[in-house]
């Protein structure tokens, strides 16, 4: 699949967007009925969690031209936020022509906490635990035969001393595993629990919770890029990304956009995007600081690009085998591994940083961003039908306030004189103006109220 094959996707219709993957050979008709239908019905979702009164729907949109370690992408995403999925598609094309993402994978193992609250001897606990050690990852493993015969497991068990606000100290195991496909921490939790008895048998110490923990940084992933691009927009960027390293009220907001793009692929494919969220923001400021995920340096004519970050998400198990549009998803990525989706999300990440920066750069958010998010404010005023919201759109580009009030006015306007405001593509415009030029001056007019 060449990146730009992909050339004018954006500009179709959904259903000629469909019809595209399906030519593509990525999507089958009956996937464009599970498209069309959002694929999971009450029933199904009854059984997912309790009190279930109906089924929530949210766009599901892709993003191609993603080039990443050599191999060509779409990206399936789920969000509801306007302008992500067209900043990521500019990023992932612009970067494509780049030589696209290069990643590495950091590390694969999840962390699974043990806690004892008090432990009077530490030398003895530690002595113990340490002799042990084999056996209990022996133990681990004979209750979870499944995961070893997929090449799993545990692979160690560290100890850590807090030190409590009375003074004494406070343990906690940290069970090291290889979950492989699976987000594993359904897994995790249960091995943990399983240990516990032994532990304090072992130990003669009492053991408090047994979780998995969600700052994963023993399963961080790397993704990077090199761009060129004028040098006046790259010192800029560099500029945005030292008031993020610097200032933890921007840092939030900055790794909340890279976040907006992972989340909706962790979302799309069926993943704990609540997980990944909370690892990515604790990893942020594990060094004494929140600060930024991403770095950018102009040196040598090239913009270069990194985000490390830790990402726990599986190709297996949850839901993402189970809801129709996960299993979808992972066809129209067309992975295999968990290691692959980690790789992908760490791109997309990178990718949705480097629009918003260049965004914030240039033109500033608000106009992309108010650009996209005109439709969803004539929708919010009440636009039934594809010329009233293109009217609304396009008058909402020359008010200098685009709000729903604003909206709703241009609306009743439209409505009153059933005629062209800017750029309107109704019949009458269509046949008896047809020039926008002309169509400006005459909604300038009469709609600037
Ligand atoms: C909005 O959802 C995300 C941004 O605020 C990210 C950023 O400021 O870097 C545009």
């Amino acid at each position: 699949m060449k990146t730009n094959s992909w050339e004018g996707f954006s500009k179709l219709s959904l259903q000629e967007r469909k019809r595209r993957l399906v030519d593509e050979g990525i999507l089958s008709k009956e996937d464009c009925d599970d498209l069309q239908s959002g694929a999971l019905d009450s029933t199904f979702a009854d059984h997912l969690v309790e009190n279930v009164i109906g089924v929530y729907s949210l766009p599901f949109s892709v993003a191609p031209h993603f080039l990443i370690d050599g191999k060509s992408y779409i990206v399936p995403l789920v969000t509801e936020e306007s302008s992500v999925v067209a900043a990521l598609s500019f990023a992932a094309k612009l970067l494509a022509h780049n030589g696209g993402f290069q990643t590495q994978i950091l590390g694969n193992m999840s962390i699974g906490q043990i806690q004892f609250p008090i432990v009077e001897d530490q030398q003895s606990f530690e002595e113990k635990i340490l002799k042990e050690k084999h056996n209990l990852i022996e133990k681990s493993h004979s209750f979870v035969p499944n995961l070893t015969a997929r090449g799993g497991g545990v692979r160690d068990i560290l100890i850590r001393f807090l030190k409590r606000p009375d003074q004494k100290k406070m343990a906690v195991l940290h069970v090291l595993c290889d979950t492989k496909d699976a987000m594993g921490a359904n897994l995790i939790n249960q091995i943990c629990e399983h240990l516990k008895p032994e532990l304090e048998r072992l130990t003669q110490e009492k053991v408090g919770i047994c979780i998995l923990s969600n700052l994963v940084d023993t399963k961080l992933v790397e993704a990077t890029c090199d761009l060129a691009i004028e040098a006046s927009l790259a010192s800029s960027i560099e500029e945005a990304h030292l008031f993020a390293q610097l200032d933890p009220y921007r840092a939030v907001t900055h790794n909340k956009g890279i976040m907006n793009g992972i989340d909706a692929l962790l979302v799309a494919t069926g993943n704990d995007f609540r997980a990944v969220e909370a690892g990515a923001h604790a990893y942020a400021s594990l060094k004494g600081q929140y600060t930024a995920l991403t770095s950018w340096t102009y040196k040598n004519d090239k913009l270069h690009g990194k985000l490390i970050l830790p990402i726990a998400c599986g190709t297996v198990g949850g839901m993402t085998k189970a809801h129709p549009l996960a299993k979808l998803s992972l066809k129209i990525l067309n992975i295999k591994t968990s290691q692959e989706l980690t790789r992908i999300c760490a791109a997309v990440g990178l990718a949705q940083n480097f629009s918003a920066l260049r965004a914030l750069c240039q033109e500033g958010i608000a106009q992309g961003h108010m650009k996209l998010h005109a439709s969803n404010l004539a929708l919010a005023a009440g636009a039934t039908n594809e010329n009233e919201i293109q009217c609304v759109r396009d008058k909402l580009q020359y008010s200098p306030l685009k709000t729903v009030e604003q909206a709703k006015k241009i609306l009743d306007q439209f409505r009153k004189v059933k005629r062209h405001v800017v750029g309107c593509h109704c019949e009458i415009c269509e046949t008896k103006h047809g020039n926008l030029e002309f169509m400006r001056a005459e909604g300038s007019n009469s709609i600037n109220s």
